[in-house]
């Protein structure tokens, strides 16, 4: 069966990063203006990395749980494209081979310049030059607000062909991440949704599992799997 599943900040919460939109989340604590827009870092490059050197600290301290563990399990068995809205590597370090970071990587650096990406320093400085043409234009590899998502056209052709879509912690805020079970639905697929409250694209879904992703996506997938 060809599965497409896509996971937000929900699948990481139980191995202790904060999500967005809850009542403690990033976006309570730091205004996604000041710190999550192109303009933000061109106005303040400085508090833009402290936030991003904060989360990838915060990340590298992480452990990945089981959720992150049972898709590992599940793609042993069914045809898996993951797809995740998170910019932490806790679905790598699981040992998910070929993870598609939609919004980029905490681990990640690139050059506004020319592009080129490399392994981020934990304490990043916008004057230190690109690896590749020199340029004083370092960068996050984040997707900020108002930006393209990465590998989109991957994506749109991996819900084109599913069996089944399954979104994992994510409250469906965002696009075009909140409109992949409608594209995947309009393709053929069922779609199911895994979370600790219902999304705000609910409705999308032909079927919701509701509790904390280390129980619920483990059973889900021992379900699929025996
Ligand atoms: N188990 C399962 N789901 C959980 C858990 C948990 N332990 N804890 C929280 N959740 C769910 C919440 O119910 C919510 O639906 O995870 C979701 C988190 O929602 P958000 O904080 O909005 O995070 P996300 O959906 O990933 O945000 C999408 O928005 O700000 C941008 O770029 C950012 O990638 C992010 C995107």
């Amino acid at each position: 069966m060809r599965i497409t599943v896509l996971t937000g900040a929900g699948i990481s919460a139980e191995s202790g990063l904060a999500t967005f939109r809850a009542s403690d989340g990033l976006w309570e604590q730091h205004r996604i203006e000041d710190v999550a827009t192109p303009e933000a870092f061109a106005r303040d490059p400085d508090l833009v990395l402290r936030f991003y050197d904060m989360r990838r600290a915060a990340a590298a301290a992480a452990h990945p749980n089981a959720a992150h563990r049972a898709l590992v399990r599940l793609a042993a068995h069914h045809d898996l494209t993951l797809v995740t809205q998170n910019v932490d590597d806790l679905h790598e370090r699981a040992g998910s081979p070929h993870v598609i970071h939609m919004h980029g990587a905490l681990n990640r650096a690139c050059c506004a310049g020319c592009g080129h990406r490399w392994t981020a320093p934990a304490v990043m400085s916008a004057t230190d030059p690109c690896s590749a043409c020199s340029a004083p234009a370092t960068r996050p590899d984040i997707v900020w607000f108002g930006e393209t998502p990465q590998h989109i056209e991957a994506i749109w052709a991996a819900l084109e062909v599913a069996d089944l879509f399954v979104a994992i912690g994510t409250s469906g805020n965002v696009y075009p991440a909140a409109g992949f079970a409608q594209h995947a639905g309009r393709n053929g697929a069922r779609c199911l949704e895994l979370n600790l409250d219902a999304s705000s694209n609910a409705r999308d879904f032909d079927q919701r599992i509701l509790g904390p992703a280390t129980s619920i996506v483990p059973a889900w997938v021992d379900s699929l799997i025996g």
